[in-house]
């Protein structure tokens, strides 16, 4: 495919594009090609005046009623939006509020510490997240449990045979990536969900990569626990809040490890000693960040209009498109070819993935750079148009053949 067939193939995918009109809806910068929607997504312009109403009549208005009226409710009201939109979770069962790796580590210390007597194993790929490995690392030293690393492909992920045959009576609890930060392998969450019910373990999933890009569905899979983040696809803002799930079988035999008063049954009581709230708010801890959901917010709000089926659609249109102009260009792709088993993002493999991240971010291009030799394209379904795509490509090209390249 030359530069303009790849141009005139994009304006035709933008041409029948029913998501096309969403991406005017952000706030888009000068930047030849935004790349990295996967790492921060870009604002809507809503945001701003969403933000600013907040403050002027909520916060400003309402000062500390706002408590009473609306926001102590807001964890538990807002994580029951974003799980019928696009968790697949009836109410009840999630909540918003603190970071990923917080959430991430009550979930995984609870289920640890309820794990039956002989079973002293977390299952976990050796090429998840830094964070999770690094928390879970930190639970069984402080549990005197054992880590079952499953040994990763850097360019796909864990498969159902391999999570079958990593767990057993031993097994405590599994923790994977739906869809992984590296490679964009999406998991069969339901089939290894089974496999590890088979053998009597829960399992948490890592949904920071799948949420608002592909379906999910937590309540068919028969998923245990679940977090995620909200500031890629969601348009959460930098630093926005997490969200966590916990089934409502779990609810009274979990207990959470920071337990704070807003997890308490009656907070406001101000009573002696800790007793779990009922229900998932036992699972907050300290009070909700209500400022840094008003981004999230507007975000539900386009997900609600346009629906995960639509978003999903375009995204797979956008990665087969990459990969074509990616083959075509002889890059190695290090993400999955399976339209079934990749997800919103696709990383290629470079020698001089780094030097060409930082000259392409020169260029306005911005992917993501992932040692030690990743090229990252996220290509955030709702902002993304294909001609930002080939626009990208056109200038990865030039570099990577040498033509006005000036690698540092
Ligand atoms: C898969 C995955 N898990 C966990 C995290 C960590 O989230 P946080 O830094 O918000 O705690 C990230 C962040 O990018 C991630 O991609």
């Amino acid at each position: 495919m030359t530069g303009r067939a790849t141009a005139s193939d994009a304006a035709a995918l933008d041409a029948a594009d029913p998501l096309a009109g969403c991406r005017e809806r952000f706030v888009l910068g000068p930047e030849t090609a935004y790349l990295d929607g996967n790492s921060l997504g870009r604002p809507l312009a809503v945001t701003a005046e969403a933000l600013a109403r907040f403050t002027r009549d909520d916060w400003g208005g309402r000062l500390i009623r706002g408590w009473d009226e609306q926001w102590v409710e807001l964890p538990t009201e807002l994580g029951d939006r974003l799980g019928s939109i696009l968790l697949g979770a009836a109410p009840g069962q999630t909540i918003v509020g603190d970071s990923t790796s917080v959430l991430l580590y009550k979930l995984a210390r609870a289920a640890v510490d309820a794990a039956p007597a002989g079973r002293d194993e977390i299952v976990l790929s050796d090429d998840d997240f830094p964070t999770d490995r690094y928390l879970l690392e930190g639970i069984a030293a402080e549990t005197g449990r054992t880590l079952r690393w499953i040994p990763t492909d850097r360019a796909g992920g864990v498969s159902v045979e391999q999570a079958a045959a990593a767990v057993g009576p031993r097994t405590a609890l599994v923790v994977l990536s739906h869809v992984t930060y590296r490679s964009g392998y999406l998991a069969d969450a339901a089939a290894v969900t089974g496999v590890a019910h088979d053998a009597g373990a829960p399992v948490l999933w890592d949904l920071c990569h799948s949420v608002g890009s592909v379906p999910v569905e937590l309540d068919g899979w028969g998923a245990d626990l679940a977090v995620g983040c909200t500031y890629k696809y969601l348009g959460g803002g930098p630093g926005a809040p997490a969200f966590a799930y916990v089934a409502r079988r779990h609810h009274g035999v979990l207990r959470q490890p920071i337990q704070g008063w807003f997890g308490r049954a009656d907070p406001f009581a101000m009573a002696a000693g800790y007793e779990p709230a009922a229900g998932i708010r036992q699972f907050l801890s300290g009070t909700p960040p209500v400022l840094a959901t008003v981004p999230l917010q507007v975000g539900l709000d386009l997900y609600a209009e346009v629906g995960i089926d639509a978003v999903r659609a375009k995204s797979v249109a956008l990665t087969r498109f990459a990969v074509g102009i990616a083959d075509d260009l002889g890059l190695e792709l290090a993400s999955p070819r399976d339209l079934d088993r990749r997800g919103g993002h696709v990383t290629l493999r470079h020698p001089d993935a780094q030097a060409l991240v930082a000259t392409l971010w020169e260029r306005g291009v911005i992917p993501d750079y992932r040692a030690p030799d990743g090229i990252r394209l996220g290509l955030a379904p709702l902002s993304t148009s294909f001609a930002e795509v080939a626009s990208g490509f056109e200038v990865l090209a030039e570099l990577v053949a040498g033509q006005a390249h000036q690698l540092r």
